[in-house]
Formats: structure tokens, C-alpha cells, sequence
């Protein structure tokens, strides 16, 4: 979706003087109270913004949308294209609006689906991005599902962050990519909310690698 509503964007600036739009964005933003869902902090959008700038990206992808508040930070850090895959939900409106009101609509591509069908349409497409954030379905089998594609598309050297990292079945899924993904390095987040994953290299173990894995007791 593109959108030619954002060229009016009140705060159109934000995308151009991104260092500043770091401080300012989240009271912009038309969000929820803390207490009401599971919204990404301030601290942690913040540091999405400083990973995603220091990145230089020339494309990014993030599963979820919900009020966009992760999408602004990281398009207001990039500036580049952004393509976001996620059920459109009641709260995707306001989180549209949010975007479009930070005159940042016009790097937005939202596809509406559930990311395992569109990983596929994405892969025949050739779409590679540099950062992604995982933060769409969060049971187990399925987020595994969505790590087996956004490693199909992450480049080499890319970043690629999974949301609610209190959840058990999103630990599962990191201690997976830990113990078992070589080509992976963890790099730890301030807030420890996130797991924090880069690529180093294309996939090389063996046809039947396998190592156990498990939750730490
Ligand atoms: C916690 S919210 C994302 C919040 C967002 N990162 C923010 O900062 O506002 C979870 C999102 O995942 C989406 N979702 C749930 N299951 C999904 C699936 N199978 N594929 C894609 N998106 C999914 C929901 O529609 C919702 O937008």
C-alpha cells in the first residue's frame, strides 16, 4: 500500500532530521496507555531507532503493526522502505494514522495477511531486507515458522529482532536459533524486552545438523 496522503504529513520533517525525531516521536504518537496492551516502551523504541540508523538499511521488514509505534521508529530511522505483514486488526487504523500523520506513509508497504502466507509471495519476489522485527504471531510453532522465513530473506550482516522475549514460546524460539544457528550471533538489548539476532553468513551445517535445546531452568 502506498499512501499519497502522507505528502502532507504534519511532521513531515521527522523523516529528515531523523536524529531529532528519536526525542519527540513517541508523544506524537496515538497509543494506548502502558496498562492496556503490551505497547513497546519508549526506551525500547528508542533503541530499535539508534540499531536500525546505525544499520544504514536499505529495506526493513516487520511482522505486526497494531498501533505502528515500532513501524515510525524504524522508518523514521531509515528513511528507506519499509514493508510491514500483518492481520489488519482494529487497532490498524489508528496505527495507519499515526503514520501518516508523521508524513512517513510513503516508505510503508502494509500487506494484510498472516505472514505465512506471504513470506512465500515475498521469497518469489526476491525481497531481501537488512533489519526485521518479529513481532506478529507469538505461538510457538508459528513464530518458528516465521524465523524459518525471515532467515529466507534477512541479508548477511542483517539484524533481525523478536518482540515479547517474556514469552516462553519466543525464548523457545531464541534458544532454537542459539543453540543450533551457527551463522547467528546474539547481541544482548538494554531492556532485555527483545531478542537480538544478527546474520553473519548464509546457512553451511549439514543436511541433518541438529542440537538439542531447551529453556534454561
Ligand atoms: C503486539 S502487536 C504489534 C505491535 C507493534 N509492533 C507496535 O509497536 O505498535 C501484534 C501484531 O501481530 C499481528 N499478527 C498476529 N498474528 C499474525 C500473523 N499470523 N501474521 C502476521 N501478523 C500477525 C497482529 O495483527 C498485530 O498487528
Amino acid at each position: 500500500m502506498r499512501d499519497s496522503s502522507s505528502k502532507v504529513g504534519q511532521f513531515r520533517w521527522l523523516a529528515v532530521t531523523s536524529d531529532g525525531a528519536r526525542m519527540f516521536l513517541y508523544d506524537q504518537l496515538d497509543l494506548p496507555g502502558p496498562n492496556e496492551s503490551h505497547v513497546l516502551s519508549r526506551d525500547d523504541a528508542e533503541f530499535i531507532f539508534d540499531l536500525v540508523k546505525s544499520q544504514s538499511c536499505s529495506c526493513t521488514l516487520e511482522l505486526g503493526f497494531s498501533w505502528g509505534c515500532s513501524t515510525a521508529y524504524i522508518v523514521a530511522a531509515s528513511n528507506a522502505p519499509h514493508v510491514v505483514v500483518a492481520l489488519r486488526g482494529q487497532h490498524t487504523e489508528r496505527g495507519l494514522h499515526n503514520i501518516r500523520k508523521l508524513g512517513l506513509a510513503e516508505f510503508l508497504t502494509f500487506i494484510d495477511g498472516p505472514s505465512h502466507l506471504i513470506f512465500p509471495r515475498l521469497i518469489n519476489s526476491r525481497f531481501q531486507a537488512s533489519f526485521i522485527l518479529a513481532n506478529g504471531t507469538h505461538r510457538f510453532e508459528a513464530a518458528l515458522v516465521d524465523f524459518f522465513y525471515c532467515d529466507k530473506v534477512l541479508k548477511s550482516g542483517g539484524m533481525l529482532m523478536i518482540d515479547e522475549a517474556w514469552l516462553p514460546s519466543i525464548q523457545m524460539v531464541s534458544a532454537f536459533i542459539r543453540s543450533n544457528r551457527t551463522d547467528y550471533t546474539e547481541i544482548a538489548t538494554p531492556t532485555g524486552s527483545q531478542f537480538l539476532f544478527r546474520k553473519e553468513r548464509e546457512d553451511v551445517r549439514a543436511w541433518n545438523h541438529f542440537e538439542p535445546f531447551g529453556l534454561e531452568p
